[in-house]
């Protein structure tokens, strides 16, 4: 059997989740990478043609192919064509829940379809390294979990969970970036503040890592807020818990040092931070769930306070790859995502 992935949507998380696949695809284990971009656009040509020399392949709508051949890209299938051949479908774009409706849920549902973290109610929330089970459930649908989420669950579970250390509450500001380095709308010209529109969680960023968590039965005490910045880098995360019994500062960086899914940075800056990714990351992305400033962890009886830099969209690439690979491969999947461990840092 073929392991053919499709990813819809060339965007902001697309592209990159494209070049992930098709260059590693001879280690993951996978077959053909295609990719679906919708629109024929002259000034996206270099985007695409850098994809396929990635070794990924183009579909699009019937109605789309004379464009694409005019700008060149004459090796270019029909979706329609395409949809029975591939068993994972990654979808990248604004319109999971709309796509589902209209197009996923008429598909052979032995297929796995995975969407982005805003397309709530898509499926189970996934983040890989906090909650894999969740995968080996019957489900055939995965929400992917925002930037932001996989930054706050892997803080929880790195300095609460996984140390059996009882957490009364955690509070979080998402800090953050008015739009991404390759967007051109939604910037910000000063901080915008996000409405509490939740009456339990605050934003939707605690709501969601609390469903996540409920998923496997935790009930968690928490509350968020956000603000945007009129900075195009990276989300900063300022979190606080609150834990029944009393903590120490050298457990805390012990804790976080061990963390297979938080990284440690002495610099104080998200343009240092996102410089760093820039150039050893991949696709300027740092693959990890968070990078905590060291500098900024402070104890004091049982609080912990700290500030965490979000990977921009790194660490939802790698969840949407890690639900890929296990598709394919249920019992070594987690050995071969190992290949991505050239891109992850203990301490940067
Ligand atoms: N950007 C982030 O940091 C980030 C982080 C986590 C989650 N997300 C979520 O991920 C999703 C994608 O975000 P993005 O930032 O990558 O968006 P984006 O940069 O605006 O790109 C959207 C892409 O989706 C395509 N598209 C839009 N509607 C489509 C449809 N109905 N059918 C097929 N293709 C369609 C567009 O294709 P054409 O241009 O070819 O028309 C474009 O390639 C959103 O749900 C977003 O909230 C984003």
């Amino acid at each position: 059997m073929s392991k053919n992935v499709m990813v819809i949507g060339t965007g902001t998380i697309g592209e990159p989740l494209i070049g992930l696949l098709a260059e590693h695809k001879d280690a993951l284990g996978l077959d053909n990478v295609v990719f679906f971009k919708r629109t024929p656009l002259s000034d996206e040509k270099g985007k695409v043609e850098a994809l396929l020399r990635k070794g990924a392949k183009i579909v699009s709508t019937s109605d789309a192919l004379s464009d694409f051949k005019k700008l060149g890209f004459t090796d270019i299938e029909d979706v329609e064509n395409t949809y029975e051949d591939v068993d994972v479908i990654i979808d990248c774009t604004p319109s999971g829940n709309d796509n589902w409706e209209n197009i996923y849920s008429s598909l052979d549902q032995s297929k796995r379809f995975m969407a982005q973290g805003s397309e709530h109610g898509f499926g189970p929330f996934f983040a890989w390294g906090i909650n894999n089970d969740v995968l080996e459930n019957d489900s055939n649908r995965y929400l992917i979990a925002s930037c932001n989420t996989h930054n706050i669950a892997s803080i929880v579970k790195t300095f609460a969970l996984d140390q059996s250390r009882e957490l009364v509450e955690g509070q979080f500001v998402c800090l953050r970036r008015a739009n991404d380095v390759s967007q051109n709308d939604s910037f910000s010209p000063s901080p915008t503040i996000t409405k509490h529109s939740n009456q339990e969680f605050g934003t939707h960023h605690a709501r969601d890592v609390h469903e996540l968590f409920a998923q496997e039965g935790k009930e968690l005490n928490l509350f968020s807020s956000a603000i945007k910045l009129p900075t195009q880098y990276m989300h900063t995360l300022w979190f606080t818990l609150r834990f029944t019994d009393t903590i120490q500062h050298e457990e805390i960086m012990e804790n976080l040092y061990s963390s297979e899914f938080l990284m440690a940075t002495e610099k104080m800056s998200s343009n240092k931070v996102f410089s760093f990714g820039r150039d050893h990351g991949y696709h300027g992305r740092l693959l990890s769930h968070g990078i905590v400033a060291e500098q900024s962890l402070h104890v004091k009886d049982n609080v912990l306070t700290g500030y965490c830099f979000t990977p921009q969209d790194g660490n939802a690439l790698l969840s949407s790859v890690a639900g890929t690979v296990q598709h394919y491969y249920k019992d070594n999947w987690t050995e071969k995502m190992k290949t991505f461990n050239r891109y992850i840092f203990k301490n940067i």
